[in-house]
């Protein structure tokens, strides 16, 4: 079974059919990207799988369950959370209670939010600094915890918005590795990146999306020398 199914999928804003018609779905244990040129959709579908917006047309399935209707906190506790393109940490607050604020989905003792914060922190190698002001954070490690808080929430499924955008190549390489050591973990994981190499080198399969609509879908290698995707993202070929 499918952990998690899109089916036929729009969203309206208004004329705007910022998703229109998009189906796929995602098997146990694969890493999927979600590519496509800016304004494509790749964020409104991750908020309307996850419950930030109704989906105006069709319907998302996540481990059986029929999603429609369902708010962000309900499909969290079903397993599946996702991150922000626009990391916002709760800046005043230590880097230990962001992440604490995750494990509290799961959790009313604040003993066990507590460990279950530090265990991610580790996972995410920013388990020396959890007394650090989040407000004060590198963009790097900003990111780190922004994929920290959503572990916390012990995700089945986990959606990444461009973790890697705006890190420096030594950044994005730790996070490709954490992403992968994540997979090996069991972890399933849907991947917005617009870094092409780092994408295809994560990817088990890859869903292309454009003015809304899914473009295509396919390995890695198919998907870069598919020729409307070169025309309508890519530009070139991609080695
Ligand atoms: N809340 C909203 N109200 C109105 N229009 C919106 C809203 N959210 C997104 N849009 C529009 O929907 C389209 C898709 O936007 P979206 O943010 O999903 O694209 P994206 O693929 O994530 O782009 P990027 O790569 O730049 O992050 C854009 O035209 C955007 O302006
Ligand atoms: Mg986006």
């Amino acid at each position: 079974m499918a952990i998690l199914e899109i089916k036929h999928v729009s969203k309206f804003f208004g004329g705007l059919a910022a998703n229109s018609d998009v189906s796929f779905s995602m098997e146990q244990g694969m890493i999927m990207g979600l590519i496509g040129p800016n304004g494509a959709g790749k964020t409104t579908l991750f908020n309307c799988i996850t419950g930030y917006y109704p989906p105006s047309k069709g319907e998302v399935t996540f481990k059986g369950t029929r999603l429609n209707g369902l708010q962000p906190d309900q499909v969290c506790r079903l397993g599946m959370v996702r991150t922000w393109q626009k990391v916002r940490p709760l800046a005043k607050l230590s880097v230990l209670d962001n992440v604490m604020v995750g494990a509290l989905a799961r959790t009313s003792s604040l003993k066990v939010a507590r460990e279950l914060a530090m265990e991610q922190l580790k996972v995410v190698r920013m388990e020396h600094k959890p007394e650090f002001p989040a407000g004060g954070l590198p963009i790097g490690d900003r990111k780190k915890l922004e994929v920290a808080r959503a572990l916390a929430t012990k995700p089945e499924l986990l959606l990444l918005d461009e973790v890697m955008g705006g890190l420096n190549p030594a950044e994005s390489e730790e996070i490709i590795q954490l992403i992968l050591e994540l997979k090996k973990r069991g972890l399933t994981q849907m991947v917005i990146e617009h870094d092409m190499k780092a994408i295809m080198r994560i990817s088990d399969r890859i869903v292309v999306l454009n003015s809304g609509e899914k473009l295509a879908e396919g390995g890695p290698r198919e998907i870069a020398d598919n020729p409307d995707v070169i025309a309508a993202y890519l530009g070139e070929r991609v080695e």
